[in-house]
């Protein structure tokens, strides 16, 4: 049966992890998969997660099976971060929240929903976006489209192209738009561009699919749903895959949701109920752990002010690699213009590196980068800059 089997090619973000896992070279860099590092380049515990953890272990009193929907306490706070307490959409209950495993798994949840429910409808994904979400979305039957986005001589966002390309959609179909720190380009459209992206998917009465992964990496818990904001305030039905990996820490947990907004509670438990089905046989019900230790801060104050605080130190830390980044290249001499990455938010950026340069610093100075050039910022340090920024002059 096996004999015939060929071997698959590598996943071409966490296959580089694998080999940069195996590199031997003490001094190699890692800048491919989106996992934070501090200063010293360990992906730390939050200290928030630890004390949540702390609580659950003492007052946990059972493993039984979640619901195929996962724990209510733990929907509820995932509402509240992504719309804000008392929004009219929470209060008005026409947002219906499944808990899943991790973001991916909400959008391969997403996928098979659209694909069984709204047959013939396609999904349109921006150009460039994350290499797996034309995967996930194939695997379930979607037919994935483009639409534009970034413009490669500016490095930024090309909205014109884009707001060209969404009138062409058919109606019916779905877009995925990154609620914030787009992966890979770090590219965000502005709140005005926001509220003329809803204005228009309004009209064409495409259905939005927000990809929520970095909440509180960009400009702040509440400022980087203000994208979302200007959406809903224009399109009244929605999906929102959103995800607990980055701004928790919490990769291996695989802590996310999807979550339908829809025109009332009714309609909104409609549609839950047939996502349900899908949960049902992908992997009939969530991993709890991940959600306990959310719905634990969140729900305590003190802890949720912390959480913030936490946050506030990863979006900075970023941000000052950024800088440093730039800053360090031009004293290097390297006459390439990076002065977007300054702008940009979030893990990821578009460095501009071609695939020869991305292979030549993986091959002859173990930098390991994503074969588009995104390079994940919050792999940088202090003190791997100067050998990353002397690698990168050699190889342009
Ligand atoms: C990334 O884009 O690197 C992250 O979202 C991790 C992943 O699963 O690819």
């Amino acid at each position: 049966m096996f004999e015939k089997v060929q071997i698959a090619p590598p996943d071409p973000i966490l296959g580089l992890t694998e080999t940069f896992k195996a590199d031997p070279n003490p001094d190699k860099i890692n800048l491919s998969v989106g996992v934070y590092q501090d200063s010293s380049g360990r992906t730390p515990v939050l200290e928030t997660v630890k004390e949540a953890e702390k609580r659950i272990l003492e007052q946990e009193d059972s493993k039984g099976y979640l619901s195929m929907t996962g724990a209510p306490v733990y929907c509820a706070v995932v509402q509240e971060l992504l719309f804000g307490a008392g929004h009219e959409i929470i209060d008005s209950k026409r947002a219906a929240t499944a808990q899943c495993p991790g973001g991916t798994g909400a959008l391969r949840v997403a996928g098979d929903y659209l694909h069984f429910v709204h047959p013939g409808a396609k999904i349109w994904l921006s150009n460039p976006t994350w290499a797996n979400h034309n995967t996930i979305f194939g695997a379930a039957g979607l037919t994935c489209e483009q639409y534009a986005y970034r413009n490669p001589e500016t490095n930024g966002l090309d909205f014109d192209a884009m707001c060209e390309s969404i009138k062409t959609i058919p109606k019916g179909d779905v877009i995925l738009l990154h609620g914030c720190c787009h992966n890979p380009t770090g590219i965000d459209p502005t709140p005005e561009q926001w509220a003329i992206i809803g204005d228009l998917l309004a009209k064409q009465e495409v259905l939005p699919l927000v990809d929520f992964a970095y909440q509180g990496l960009a400009n702040g818990i509440e400022e980087d749903r203000t994208g979302l904001l200007e959406l809903v305030k224009k399109v009244k039905q929605m999906l929102i895959c959103s995800s607990f990996s980055k701004n928790f820490g919490l990769y291996r947990e695989r802590t996310g949701a999807l979550t339908i907004v829809a025109d009332d509670a009714q309609q909104a438990n409609t549609v839950m109920s047939q996502v349900k089905l899908r949960i049902r046989y992908n992997y009939s019900n969530p991993p709890s752990h991940g959600g306990q230790i959310v719905a634990v801060v969140l729900s305590d104050k003190e802890l949720k002010a912390k959480w913030y605080k936490e946050v506030a130190g990863i979006r900075s830390r970023i941000n000052e690699m950024r800088h440093l980044f730039v800053k360090t290249l031009k004293e290097k001499g390297v006459k390439q213009d990076f002065n977007s990455i300054i702008e940009q938010r979030g893990m990821f950026s578009f460095s501009g590196l071609t695939k020869e340069q991305v292979a030549r610093l993986r091959d002859e100075y173990s930098i390991y980068i994503v074969g588009s050039g995104r390079i994940n910022v919050a792999g940088m340090t202090p003190s791997n800059m100067d050998r990353l920024c002397e690698a990168i002059k050699a190889v342009v």
